[in-house]
């Protein structure tokens, strides 16, 4: 069953907690929330403290964190009651170590890859995480076009994970619409992040079930 991860990025800020009721009474079953530091990405988003609210809105919390040195903020993470922590491979040297810490705290781990960084990465630490969260866009911003060239990256480590007898999730985040929805499930997705595709539609229901239809149909 697909899992649908609405992107806080793109709620209406002012009524945050609502926007995120608004995603589970859809049927969503995660909170994608987008951790920015100006440093690793240009743009600035938001801290543990707002995480610590959202977590308390009706969807477990799927944290993203696009900084620098993640392992400085994994603990804080999920002390605010997040439920996956996910770290870039490219923001930290010692990308094992972040994910044990992640896993010791009580989190489910999840590494992710930008698009121009090789799925080798994942190799040598296959086992210990339960998430490979691929860039479909450059980290930064919502609202961008698919980079149709990562889609083969996700094959790749469907193929990987399979080959190891690993059933990590894989989740796609960018660019995530109804239209490029199939072809990414159909390359091994089984988690998607939709943010201005899903806040902006204008029966979040809707485009939910039709992501979810489009995953059945696939099966049968
Ligand atoms: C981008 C973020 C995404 C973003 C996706 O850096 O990681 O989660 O919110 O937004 P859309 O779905 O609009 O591409
Ligand atoms: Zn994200």
């Amino acid at each position: 069953m697909i899992k649908i991860a609405p992107s806080l990025l793109a709620a209406d800020y002012l009524r945050i907690g609502d926007e995120i009721r608004r995603m589970a009474g859809a049927g969503a079953d995660y909170l994608h929330y987008d951790v920015m530091d100006g440093s690793f990405v240009p743009n600035i988003s938001f801290g543990q403290d707002l995480a610590k609210r959202a977590a308390t809105c009706g969807l477990p919390v799927d944290a993203h964190l696009m900084i620098v040195n993640p392992e400085k903020y994994v603990d804080a993470f999920a002390e605010a009651g997040c439920k996956i922590i996910t770290v870039h491979a490219e923001a930290t040297n010692h990308l094992h170590r972040a994910l044990q810490q992640i896993r010791a705290a009580g989190c489910l781990a999840g590494v992710a890859l930008n698009p121009a960084t090789s799925p080798e990465c994942l190799r040598y630490v296959l086992g210990d995480f339960d998430l490979a969260l691929v860039m479909t866009v450059n980290p930064g911003f919502g609202g961008q076009k698919l980079i149709p060239g990562c889609v083969k990256k996700i094959t790749e480590i469907r193929r990987m994970l399979d080959g190891a007898g690993c059933d990590a999730i894989i989740e796609v985040d960018g660019g995530v619409n109804t239209d490029t929805a199939p072809m990414l499930m159909k390359a091994g997705a089984t988690m998607l992040v939709a943010g201005s595709a899903l806040y902006g539609a204008p029966d979040a229901k809707a485009f939910i079930d039709t992501i979810r239809r489009q995953s059945d149909d696939m099966l049968h």
